[in-house]
């Protein structure tokens, strides 16, 4: 059985996952809390060639949703055994941007792939290894893309899907979150950073050992 705490974090690209995830990062580690933060895809050797081929790569533009459905989650399946379940087992607090719900949002709703095969790989891929909490940062598409194009750089091929894409993004985190899964906690990341992270340290200090 896991030791540690597992949390995960969701939301649509410019959510603000990552700052937030430091700013909690650096919260438990300065209560003496070890720390793994994993990033998907990747975060494996394996997981960061699946990522350059799901996000970067020329190779990956003529990808059908099924084989990016399989390789999200393989690149999941080899961090779970390489990475996350080790460090819960040795009693870390692990920090995910992104896990097994972005498969359901992004390939499930937003692709329209069929919602109960999309759970059963999901299953299939994570084991027993699922978050005890999972905050979904919630923002407006239109506010997400603004602060998307404010990054530098160029978007890559997942950052270039449609706007009704990102709005069925958008809608298949909400209703993950009106699930009544008790794991979900819904944030409104239009809010400034230090009160999003006030409401994340709250509801994560209880679930500390
Ligand atoms: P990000 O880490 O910069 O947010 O990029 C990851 C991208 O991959 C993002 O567009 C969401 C997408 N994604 C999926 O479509 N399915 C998944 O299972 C995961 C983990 C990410």
């Amino acid at each position: 059985m896991a030791r540690g705490l597992f949390i995960s974090f969701e939301g649509s690209e410019g959510c603000g996952k990552s700052t937030q995830i430091q700013r909690l990062a650096a919260r438990l580690t300065g209560l003496g809390k070890s720390v793994l933060l994993t990033r998907e895809p990747g975060g494996t050797e394996i997981g960061e060639h699946l990522r350059e081929l799901l996000q970067h790569s020329k190779a990956g533009h003529a990808m059908c949703a099924e084989t990016e459905l399989l390789l999200f989650t393989a690149s999941r399946a080899q961090l779970v055994r390489e990475k996350i379940a080790p460090a819960l087992a040795a009693g870390a607090v692990v920090l995910a941007d992104r896990f097994l719900d972005s498969t359901t949002v992004y390939q499930g709703a937003a692709r329209r792939l069929d919602p109960a095969r999309v759970e059963a790989i999901n299953c299939f891929a994570v084991g027993e290894c699922v978050p005890a909490r999972t905050f979904i940062l919630d923002l407006d598409p239109a506010a997400a893309r603004a602060r998307l194009a404010a990054r530098a750089g160029a978007p890559d091929r997942m950052e270039s899907q449609s706007t009704a894409f990102f709005d069925a993004v958008r809608a298949g985190y909400l209703a993950l979150a009106r699930s009544g899964d008790a794991r979900f906690h819904l944030l409104d990341a239009a809010r400034p950073a230090d009160e999003i992270a006030d409401a994340i340290w709250h509801a994560t200090a209880p679930l500390l050992t």
